[in-house]
């Protein structure tokens, strides 16, 4: 019989970014207590749930979760204390009732997403199952293919440059590990091409990538093909090329303004920008490529673009539900990032995906700019079979511990093994048309 909650209470806690977040405890009646942190955006979309901070006059220059604490450790836990768990979605549905606004603003969707996962992984501790195969439930677990940073600009990188990450797709490998290896040795050939080209820039961004200063975006792209070569792989072949543009984040009165090449670009610039790029670069998936409310660039994108790279909606879909379908409607988009705290529950999270997949949607588990230690989307992404998984380069440990996970996943530390790394079309450059499932041109 499922155990019933005995009691939920927060902390606040720092991110990478030296930010209060929130940590959630769950007790279960049989004793068993498990924890959960939940992370933050920088470049955030507009339709996104609401974390709740305490603001002005508040501790940290206003980003104290004191407020957010408190509502875990009072409202939340009164509205949950007793609950049996034996239906999953349940204590979900009654966090979303008690908040009550669409955004989750009231008791803040960091409050609800904290308690949503320090649940689940209560509920798999108790029934003696990794956080993974029992999130799972009836879907496929797999490994999943990881999408590296490797270099930076934009709001996580002081707009060096415009785009926010170039990123290597290490497609060309049996195991997570062996995709892991790769990525790191692109990432090192990059220090050396940059320290060469006098452009290494002190520290690392954000998601701990390089963010250096370019004369272009497209010299992004120029290095991250000397990276894969200077590291021994095929470009295209091996080793591929994802950007995350977050173009919200440079559009103004319906223009593109890309500032560090003095020019300025409509949505069908953009489009035409990404079309010769797909033809001169082993790219194979292009995130935020317009604004986020830019939906008629969104479907002249896909016309354009779909059958060639996966394009994928961060900014534009929230990992919410309402605008997936919209998405799927308007033909807009061919993949979905997934951030659990753009939508603020695990239950909502896992109606993104399972939606997704069943329309032929790709979806790309993802990690936050200002993260924690917490693990948790590494399991979520081998739970869900989703197939990628993006969470940042391969330093700094709060990016780590989600790739340290995957490998102890992968090597069967748990007992039990999902299936390989899920296998990925070679879409773009050396690749064939491309994705038919979306493919609309
Ligand atoms: P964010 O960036 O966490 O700052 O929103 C990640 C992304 O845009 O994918
Ligand atoms: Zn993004």
């Amino acid at each position: 019989m499922a155990a019933r909650i005995r009691a939920v209470r927060a902390l606040q806690v720092l991110d990478s970014r030296g930010n209060p977040t929130l940590e959630a405890q769950v007790t279960l009646a049989d004793g068993t207590a498990a924890s959960a942190q939940v992370p933050s955006g920088a470049s955030t979309g507009r339709h996104e749930a609401r974390e709740l901070r305490d603001g002005e006059g508040g501790a940290y220059g206003g980003k104290a979760v004191s407020a957010a604490a408190a509502n875990v450790c009072g409202p939340l836990d009164e509205a949950l204390r007793g609950l049996r768990l034996d239906d999953p979605a349940r204590a979900d549905e009654i966090m979303i009732g008690l908040d009550g606004t669409p955004d989750k603003s009231r008791l803040g969707a960091n409050a609800i997403l904290a308690v949503s996962c320090a649940l689940a992984r209560a509920v798999a501790r108790s029934r003696g199952l990794p956080l993974w195969l029992s999130l799972a439930g009836g879907r496929r677990a797999k490994m999943p293919l990881p999408m590296v940073n490797i270099l930076s600009g934009g709001l996580h990188a002081g707009r060096q440059i415009e785009f926010q990450d170039f990123l290597a797709v290490p497609h060309g490998f049996r195991t997570f590990a062996e995709a892991i290896e790769a990525a790191a040795a692109v990432r090192s050939r990059m220090v050396g091409i940059l320290r060469a080209d006098g452009r290494l820039p002190d520290g690392v961004a954000d998601e701990g990538g390089l963010g250096p200063r370019l004369e272009s975006n497209e010299q992004a792209l120029d290095c991250m093909v000397r990276a894969i070569e200077a590291a021994g792989f095929e470009p295209g072949r091996q080793v591929s090329i994802a950007i995350d543009a977050a173009a919200t984040h440079f559009h103004r009165a319906g223009e593109y303004r890309l500032a560090s090449e003095g020019r300025t670009l409509d949505a069908a610039g953009m489009i035409a920008l990404y079309g010769r790029w797909l033809d001169a670069y082993p790219l194979v998936s292009i995130e935020d490529a317009l604004a986020e409310d830019d939906w008629d660039g969104w479907r002249a994108a896909r016309r354009a673009l779909g059958g060639r790279c996966e394009l994928i909606g961060d900014d534009l879909l929230v990992t919410n539900p309402s605008r997936l379908e919209r998405a799927i409607a308007t033909r807009a988009a061919t993949a979905v990032l997934v951030k659990m705290n753009q939508i603020g529950t695990l239950t909502e999270t896992l109606r993104v995906v399972d939606r997704a997949e069943e329309k032929g949607f790709r979806a790309v588990v993802s990690a936050r700019s200002g993260e924690t230690e917490d693990s948790f989307l590494a399991d979520l992404a081998v739970a869900t079979g989703a197939g990628h998984i993006k969470v940042g380069s391969v330093t700094r440990s709060e990016r780590l511990a989600k790739y340290n996970r995957l490998l102890r996943i992968e090597a069967g530390w748990d007992g039990r093994s999902p299936e390989g790394l899920a296998p990925v079309r070679p879409l773009g450059h050396h690749g064939c048309r491309g994705d038919e499932r979306v493919n609309d041109a």
